[in-house]
């Protein structure tokens, strides 16, 4: 049967894929938006640093045309979750000569992955305080029953102040919707390195806030380590490291360590059930310790 909802999808997306007519392709120029670097590229499409009319400076993402369904959904996922502090602005979205396009607020200071080749690794008090605003942040979405499905460096965007904003929901997951065809996309599209067991399993009942937790503790171990913890020269490798689950610790503190392995367990029982409990407990790495009490005068 042919759901009532997927006609109206279907002519969206034939808008989406048709060129805008009358349009010419133009090099340097997204709409009414004048192109000034490109940023990066990645499975989704390709970023570029735009101004609009008024001068504003905007991140411009093209997609590529056979992502249209991600598309859609990404623009609707940004609807809903776009108004919130900690997570990039949409703020127009249409289609030019070169395919559907979103316009994004800019995050000045780019993405984890541009810091981590610039420097490597992070001190694990920078590291810590940045994966606990973003944990904070994922802690709204999810109360709102929305995972992100894809946390990696190149998702997570730095302000011009330095705090987090997230970023690609084409593959988030409404956990009230039953969407079979973008679970097996997700599962081509995600980053390996990053993805939880219960993920490369499709494990589709085992999905919730803990497996965006075990993504962000692999994102924490890179920043700390300079290297992300499960490698492999192959798809299939990688996820036999991920399943496996053995992982080099943390010399920096063995505190960081604990929180971090709880993070990146197997079993997504033994991970932290929430965001919110992954970000308290970094946020309890980072407070000073007790003070010790005043030693008692001798009577
Ligand atoms: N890379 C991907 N999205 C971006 C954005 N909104 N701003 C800066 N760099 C990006």
């Amino acid at each position: 049967m042919i759901e009532p909802d997927a006609y109206r999808r279907l002519a969206e997306l034939a808008w989406v894929h048709a060129p805008p007519e009358g349009d010419t392709p133009d090099e340097d120029r997204v709409g009414r938006y004048q192109l000034v670097e490109r940023l990066g590229a990645g499975a989704a499409g390709v970023v570029y640093h735009a101004v609009d009319p008024e001068g504003h400076a905007v991140a411009i993402k093209i997609l590529r045309r056979r992502r249209g369904t991600r598309y859609l959904r990404e623009v609707e996922l940004l609807e809903r979750t776009a108004q919130r502090p900690g997570v990039v602005a949409l703020l127009d979205a249409g289609r030019c000569t070169r395919g559907p396009y979103l316009v994004l607020e800019l995050a000045e200071g780019g993405s984890l992955r541009s810091v981590l080749s610039r420097r490597q690794q992070l001190p694990w008090d920078e590291a810590v305080r940045l994966v606990a605003e973003v944990a904070e942040c994922l802690s709204d979405l999810h109360q709102d029953g929305i995972i992100h499905r894809d946390l990696k460096p190149e998702n997570i965007l730095l302000q011009g102040d330095g705090r987090p904003l997230l970023s690609d929901f084409g593959l988030a997951k409404d956990l009230g919707d039953e969407d079979g065809e973008l679970t097996a996309a997700g599962f081509a599209l995600g980053t390996v390195g990053y993805m939880a067991p219960e993920l490369l399993d499709g494990r589709r009942d085992q999905l919730g806030p803990w497996t965006d937790v075990f993504a962000l503790g692999a994102v924490l171990y890179e920043l700390v380590a300079g290297s992300p913890p499960f490698q492999g020269k192959t798809l299939n490798e990688a996820a036999r490291s991920i399943k496996a689950g053995k992982v080099k610790s943390l010399s920096q503190d063995p505190a960081l360590d604990a929180v971090v392995r709880t993070c990146l367990a197997t079993d997504p029982v033994r991970r932290y059930p929430s965001a919110r409990e992954l970000g308290e407990a970094l946020r309890a790495l980072l407070a000073p310790p007790p003070e010790e009490p005043p030693a008692q005068e001798p009577a």
